[in-house]
């Protein structure tokens, strides 16, 4: 046999992760496995119909399927890394009418939820 399918299978396991996945981990700096264990920690669910995390079927607030494909954060804010991070720990700093409670998020937290955010396009 010839070595070389080895060495590309090799490559293809070292690339196993999803592309999305990783572009959202090295744009916020966070975690998405942590990031939706907080967003269920928090219950973000109880406003919002978020896929992948269990429960998350709230209605007070628009569901975040596809908010990684928006242009902007809560009609406001340009939707980059850093301006999510921001909506979501503190939001009401943001938009002071907004229904949206600040959720006492740590910064890594927030850096965290956005990276799992990401994944949604
Ligand atoms: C009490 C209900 C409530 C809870 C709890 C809540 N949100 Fe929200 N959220 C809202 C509402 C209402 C809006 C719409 C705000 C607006 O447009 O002014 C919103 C907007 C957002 C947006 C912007 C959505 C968009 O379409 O632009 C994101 C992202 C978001 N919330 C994330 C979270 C995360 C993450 C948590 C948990 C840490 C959370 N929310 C907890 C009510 C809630």
């Amino acid at each position: 046999m010839r070595p070389w399918p080895r060495r590309f299978a090799f490559v293809l396991a070292s690339c196993g992760r999803n592309d999305a996945e990783h572009i959202a981990e090295v744009t916020t700096g966070g975690n998405i496995h942590r990031g939706a264990a907080a967003i269920e920690r928090h219950g973000c669910g109880s406003c919002h119909v978020i896929p992948g995390i269990s429960g998350a079927t709230g209605l007070a607030g628009p569901p975040l399927a596809g908010i990684g494909s928006r242009i902007y954060v809560a009609g406001v804010l340009q939707n980059t890394p850093s301006n999510l991070m921001r909506w979501i720990e503190n939001p009401k700093a943001v938009d002071e009418k907004t229904v949206m409670p600040n959720m006492g998020l740590t910064d890594q937290e927030a850096r965290d939820i956005a990276g799992y955010l990401y994944t949604l396009k």
